[in-house]
């Protein structure tokens, strides 16, 4: 496996992350706890999280945002819309910045980039516009390059992800039926140029059908699938 250098991405199921710093910045993306059938047994979150980023509005990706940015401290990055929905929800701190930008969040550089989604947010008045579906590219200070598509298709601007930040570390959906799949996500990964792919958004729900040895099938020799579960850590 890549080295991470000192960083550590633990999946917490479906889509989500948490990336540890070697400095030992926590930043929890997509958080999606007390619904989540793959949340891992038991995991507790660390007590600090001073970050937190938001894809898109899905419940499946935001259900848990308020009380987990409430409880641990967290600002919450999002795309301006989402960030002023989840402020709306209770949340006193949130950055609402847009695809093309980039954020320091202390030891992380975080640039918000294309996905290809639908968003919004679904609650009890209704769905709510909170802007468009996004991915994070994060450029670790001393650390690696990763990348965390969100939901999304593959599409052709991948290579211009490619270009600009050179992810070495992909975190892709694979699941299908809500995002590609396996012969979509082959596709992806050549197009990013990681060589490192870490699927999430699969298994969670019986739709959600694509696996990582399809995956691994699909790519070319130098490219590490790689087959974890959920409370692993890399
Ligand atoms: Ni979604
Ligand atoms: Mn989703």
């Amino acid at each position: 496996m890549a080295s991470q250098k000192g960083t550590r991405i633990t999946w917490l199921g479906h889509a989500t992350v948490l990336v540890t710093t070697a400095k030992g910045t926590n930043v929890l993306i997509d958080p999606f706890i007390s619904g989540n059938p793959k949340y891992p047994k038991g995991y507790e979150l660390p007590a600090k999280i001073p970050y937190m980023l938001l894809t898109h509005g899905h419940g499946d990706h935001i259900s848990d945002a308020v009380p987990v940015a409430k409880k641990h401290g967290s600002k919450v990055v999002a795309i301006y819309e989402l960030a002023d929905y989840v402020g709306s929800q209770g949340v006193s701190d949130t950055m609402g910045m847009n695809l093309g930008g980039t954020v320091q969040l202390d030891d992380v550089a975080a640039s918000m980039v294309d996905a290809k989604h639908s968003s919004g947010a679904q609650d009890q008045q209704g769905v709510h516009y909170v802007g468009v579906a996004a991915g994070f590219v994060l450029t670790i200070d001393g650390g690696p390059v990763l990348y965390h598509a969100g939901d999304t298709a593959v599409f052709g601007d991948m290579a211009l992800i490619r270009d600009v930040y050179h992810p070495e570390v992909a975190m892709l959906p694979i699941g299908g039926y809500y995002t590609m799949g396996p012969r979509e996500a082959a596709v992806a990964v050549r197009l990013l140029g990681a060589k490192t792919i870490l699927p999430i958004h699969f298994g969670t729900f019986p739709p959600l059908t694509g696996t990582p040895k399809e995956l691994a099938k699909l790519v070319d020799a130098g490219v590490e699938v790689v087959d974890w579960k959920p409370g692993d850590a890399i």
